[in-house]
């Protein structure tokens, strides 16, 4: 069967990254298949990750490239010559124009660790999102994915899961649960998901 080529956009840690990977190994993710990582940092744990993985790693940065734009162009180029199908946003810190966007309309997915529409958009990444909820006094938070498009975790809701926020909990204890019992679950069905319709889509076609 044809598979989904998948991007997956990283610039820290990389653990959402290993999901997919893990997901790919036992039968979770078998629509698609990540050909591609690209990382904004160039010390990203991510990319070892993919290096041990077999999967190929590439570094682009804004400053590098020397402004958003070319950042852009630059991602662009890397995912038309690899014919990806589908992006996956896993702990990527930078904010898509609405440009690059235009070129993968439903194609591109992110995980953001709140239940949209609480804690999100411009600002919200990271740990930030946790201390957030938690000087809020929410009781419930978790995790959602989402389609990409213009507005920053404005697109079209995939999968949500809930996680209770517990007593005494800090942003960190938080976060490692959101990752534990949400993230690390919803994105590789949501990567199973999209890259099954892709698929389905491309059969149609011919
Ligand atoms: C994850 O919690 C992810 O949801 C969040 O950053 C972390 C990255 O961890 N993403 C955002 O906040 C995007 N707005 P990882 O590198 O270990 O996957």
């Amino acid at each position: 069967m044809k598979k989904a080529r998948i991007a997956v956009l990283v610039s820290g840690g990389g653990t959402n990254l290993q999901a997919l990977i893990d997901a790919q190994k036992n039968g979770v993710l078998r629509s698609g298949e990540i050909v591609l990582v690209i990382s904004n940092n160039a010390i990203a744990y991510a990319l070892t990750r993919a290096r041990e993985a077999g999967i190929e790693a590439l570094t682009i940065t804004k400053k590098d490239c020397g402004g958003q734009e070319a950042f852009e162009d630059a991602m662009l180029e890397a995912l038309k010559a690899r014919s990806i199908d589908l992006i996956v946003l896993a702990g990527f810190m930078s904010i898509l124009s609405p440009r690059f966007v235009s070129h993968y309309v439903r194609r591109i997915i992110n995980v953001h660790p709140s239940l949209i529409p609480s804690f999100c958009g411009k600002g919200f990444y990271g740990l930030k999102v946790h201390e957030a909820a938690l000087a809020y006094g929410v009781k419930v938070t978790g995790a959602t994915v989402h389609y990409v498009n213009e507005i920053p975790d404005g697109g079209r809701i995939l999968l949500q899961k809930a996680v209770p926020v517990l007593p005494g909990d800090t942003p960190a204890a938080l976060q490692k649960r959101v990752m534990e019992r949400a993230e690390w679950i919803i994105l590789p069905e949501a990567a199973e998901l999209v890259s099954s319709k892709i698929i389905k889509e491309k059969e149609y076609r011919q």
